[in-house]
């Protein structure tokens, strides 16, 4: 495995199912030499890195990786369900389910300003994340699913993997097989691995979740317009062949409300503001061109479906002047 940082030179390019099958084996050896009968810990977000480390080390070293899913409250619809079901039920992990959704929106409560939800959720990521350490007996190894590009922190491409600021005596040995490869080659060793492909194809989603989408405050009812309106909208991406070929898509739900009619009676209640962009490396992105009658679709199901909603608005707006995210 090697402690530097350098993706090797001779290293070849994972593209093909017969080259990650190779890596695979590869990196069986060297994890199950570096492990040993130890234990390793690993924070389970169910995103396409974490995902794939896990089923990893799941291989290499079975019921020794302790893998932690917390649920913070902020994730998308049905998946934390997803990684029990994947991890646990499947794959017979060793999967501590945190439900955690309590006390981050308690913490969260009131507080409006995006940077300060941001720090707010990283800290209570960590302290949740440590309790659940604390409570297991000899663990000697933390994994990361750390991808190249966080290690070049290439851009916008945030830190989120790395579980830093764990306090001094639960420093542990690192764990990072993935810490050499770009994205497209995460996903095809996850394919290898046996992994569903809405979980190894799955669009990138901040480490804040739901949380940067519930705009200002988040508030309980909020929270579920924005989940129940991104589950619509990633439906019918499905449904109408956009999954895959869109790089990000998702909605947003801002403080306010406007007026309106449902059923004849005056509606005072918020908006949903679909994204869906392109981009190569986050830097820059262009809006997508969603085709019209499915624009109006989404409208008239998200308004009919989702409780407090009476509008839906289309973000026409390219990275610059906006940010992909609205927080
Ligand atoms: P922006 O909004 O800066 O987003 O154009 C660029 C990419 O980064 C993602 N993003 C985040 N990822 N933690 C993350 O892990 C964050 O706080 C965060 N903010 C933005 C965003 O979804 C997009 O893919």
């Amino acid at each position: 495995m090697g402690n530097s940082n350098v993706r090797p030179a001779d290293m070849e390019r994972i593209t093909t199912p017969a080259l990650a099958e190779a890596f695979i084996a590869e990196q069986l050896a060297a994890l199950q030499t570096q492990i040993g009968d130890k234990k390793v810990l690993l924070a389970l977000s169910g995103g396409v890195d974490s995902s794939v480390v896990a089923a990893l080390l799941i291989k290499a070293v079975g019921r020794q990786l302790v893998c932690v899913h917390v649920n913070h409250g902020l994730l998308r619809k049905g998946e934390p369900e997803q990684v029990i079901r994947v991890f646990r039920d499947e794959m017979d992990a060793n999967l501590v389910y945190v439900d955690a959704v309590d006390r981050f929106l308690d913490k969260l409560a009131g507080v409006a300003e995006p940077e300060q939800k941001r720090k707010i959720i990283g800290a209570e990521f960590i302290r949740v994340f440590e309790e659940e350490a604390r409570k297991q007996e000899g663990i000697e190894f933390l994994a990361q699913g750390t991808i190249y590009p966080d290690i070049l922190e290439s851009g916008p491409v945030k830190a989120h993997h790395n579980v830093g600021g764990l306090p001094e005596d639960l420093q542990f040995e690192l764990v990072e097989p993935l810490k050499f490869l770009f994205k497209d080659e995460v996903r095809v060793v996850g394919k290898a691995l046996g992994l569903p492909d809405n979980m190894v194809f799955r669009q990138p989603f901040p480490g804040p979740g739901l949380g940067v989408r519930c705009l200002g405050a988040i508030t309980r009812d909020r929270l579920e317009a924005v989940r129940e309106s991104d589950a619509i909208l990633r439906e019918e991406f499905a449904k109408n062949g956009l999954e895959g070929k869109v790089w990000q898509y998702f909605t947003v739900v801002p403080d306010f409300k406007s007026t309106g009619v449902k059923n004849d009676v005056r509606a005072y209640e918020w908006p949903v503001i679909l994204r869906a962009v392109n981009t190569r490396d986050a830097m820059t992105a262009t809006v997508e061109d969603v085709p019209f009658a499915l624009l109006q679709h989404i409208t008239a199901r998200i308004t009919a479906e989702v409780p407090g909603v009476n509008r839906v608005l289309y973000d026409l707006t390219p990275k610059p002047t906006g940010t992909i995210e609205w927080e």
